[in-house]
């Protein structure tokens, strides 16, 4: 019991620095709750519409991914809350899913919710350690047209409290995968992928799901794009 206690003290305070060293001090989002565009489809970024119009460069692979950095109702291009990762301040997952686009042309996806996540990494962590005890199911503002196209889904989320964030929750609830190819990727701050891919094993029973994932601890994300390439070539895609 006394080593419960003392183990969750230190793995609370663990996740406190993770917080903290990945979101930084920045503004304060408004308070949460308040939504995005409700309309959004295929919501991701300025590069994603612009690339999916050639139509030479799509095909059956589709990169989802969840960054609290597009999350937040803050503008994480010029925001001091977001890791500068290679020039751009999105987060660490979009940046992974960019170097995953790169290797494989896949089409990028953002995760969005209508729930607007604190900037500030403190208000962040009681945010997440409050939606997990919940259990909650965000509700998603972004939405993958044509799903019968993709094959192949690689599937990118930041370890929250040694879980998911509850975003992904709802996107597996939201979409079916069976007979597909889940490939997870993610980033963290110690704990790599948690059980997370078991989860999701048992959150899309009929996908085919790749165990070896792609995780990088938060503070390489940057100089992750030689592994990303390695690991795809390893997987054959
Ligand atoms: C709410 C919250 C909880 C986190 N919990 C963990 C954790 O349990 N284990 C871990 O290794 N990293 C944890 N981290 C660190 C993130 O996984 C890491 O900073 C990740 O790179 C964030 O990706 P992003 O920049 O796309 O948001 C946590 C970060 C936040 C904000």
């Amino acid at each position: 019991m006394k080593y419960q206690i003392f183990y969750r003290i230190i793995a609370s305070a663990t996740v406190l620095v993770f917080a903290l060293t990945g979101c930084s001090q920045a503004e304060k989002s408004a308070d949460v709750k308040s939504t995005h565009d409700s309309t959004n489809t295929m919501k991701s970024t300025e590069k994603t519409d612009s690339e999916s119009s050639s139509s030479e460069e799509k095909n059956n692979i589709l990169i989802a991914y969840f960054t609290v950095a597009e999350n937040s109702g803050v503008d994480a291009a010029s925001s001091a809350s977001y890791s500068d990762v290679n020039g751009e301040e999105k987060g660490r997952i979009r940046a992974l899913a960019y170097m995953i686009q790169a290797e494989t042309g896949g089409e990028l996806f953002s995760v969005q919710t209508s729930v607007v996540y604190p900037a500030d990494g403190r208000e962040l962590i009681d945010y997440a350690d409050k939606e997990q005890s919940d259990n909650a199911r965000p509700e998603l503002t972004s939405h993958i047209e044509n799903l019968d196209t993709y094959d192949i889904i690689f599937v990118g989320y930041p370890n929250w409290w040694y879980d998911m964030p509850q975003a992904m929750y709802s996107f597996f609830d939201e979409y079916d995968f069976s007979g597909k190819t889940i490939i997870p990727f993610n980033s963290h701050n110690g704990s790599r992928f948690s059980d997370t891919i078991e989860t999701i094993q048992e959150l899309e029973p009929n996908a085919h799901i790749i165990t070896d994932g792609f995780t990088v601890n938060e503070r390489d994300v940057s100089d992750a794009a030689d592994d990303i390439a390695e690991w795809i070539d390893r997987l054959g895609y």
